[in-house]
């Protein structure tokens, strides 16, 4: 049997070493002390896009293991390109056994969405519809994160989706530090690949995690914090907005933020003074 064709030393040392660069830059080998300054963390650039529609549904699932997309980079790429990088992920997701909601969950849920995103979302943890499909946000709340998607003028196929968890907490609990701590490295990952200049944190959990602050939702809200490269927007979970309908209008605030930041006016059909248009 013909030997497998192997990459030479060299270059595959040249393949780790950017690989650990790009990861290092978001803290992901340690505590964040050897990080690359922001402005060394240069943005790929993206070509403009135009809204699209706003999608009936999510798209289908995408059932791991993503290994063929992994496999089929060259080892002689220094840097994976976004979409290999995150079908790389989502197979490391799906292995992952760092926490115990690895070996409890139906279904990883790593995030989906356009590899080259330029806004990212980043909710709490899979609930039980996520568990079932492997998607972010396909329940109830999804639904509603779609209307707001929507009302941006965007499509989720245009952004990212993502939790601060990978897997289900059993019975929709809450995250536990320790799990939010294990799996946090997933997400810088991503982000790291993606590169967006957006992150629209959703919730509590999510922006406790992405601004490593104990600060509410009600604090953080309403101005952009700079980490990971991007601004972080801090708004209301989807879930809370469903129960509380009367803070949607601050969520819209916080919408119209994103798009400022983007560049983007929000869709003349959204009229500004419009008091619920995630309705
Ligand atoms: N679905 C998700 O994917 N994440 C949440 O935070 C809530 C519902």
């Amino acid at each position: 049997m013909p030997a497998e064709p192997t990459a030479p030393r060299s270059d595959l040392r040249a393949a780790v070493r950017a690989l650990l660069a790009d990861a290092d830059a978001f803290g992901v080998l340690g505590d964040g002390a050897n990080r690359r300054p922001a402005a060394d963390v240069a943005r790929a650039s993206t070509p403009a896009r135009g809204f699209g529609p706003a999608p009936t549904a999510p798209t289908a699932p995408v059932p791991p293991p993503h290994a063929a997309a992994a496999a089929a980079t060259p080892a002689t790429s220094p840097v994976a390109d976004p979409a290999t990088a995150l079908a790389g992920l989502a197979c490391e997701i799906d292995a992952c056994r760092r926490c115990a909601l690895g070996g409890q969950r139906t279904r990883s849920v790593p995030g989906q969405g356009s590899p080259r995103a330029e806004l990212v979302f980043v909710g709490e943890a899979p609930g039980a519809d996520e568990d079932r499909e492997g998607l972010a946000f396909v329940g109830a709340a999804g639904a509603l994160l779609t209307k707001m998607i929507g009302a941006m003028g965007l499509s989720r196929d245009e952004v990212f989706i993502a939790n601060v968890l990978k897997c289900r907490p059993p019975g929709n609990r809450e995250p536990a530090p320790d799990e939010v701590a294990q799996c946090r490295g997933y997400l810088e990952r991503q982000l790291a690949a993606i590169r967006p200049k957006v992150i629209c944190a959703l919730g509590a959990h999510a922006a406790r995690s992405l601004l490593q602050t104990e600060q509410s939702v009600g604090k953080l809200r309403g101005r952009a914090h700079p980490a990971f490269g991007a601004q972080v927007v801090a708004t209301y979970h989807p879930a809370y907005l469903l129960r509380t309908p009367s803070e949607k209008p601050k969520a819209w605030e916080d919408l119209k933020l994103v798009l400022k930041l983007l560049g983007r006016e929000p869709p003349a059909r959204a009229p500004a003074a419009a008091p619920e248009p995630v309705a």
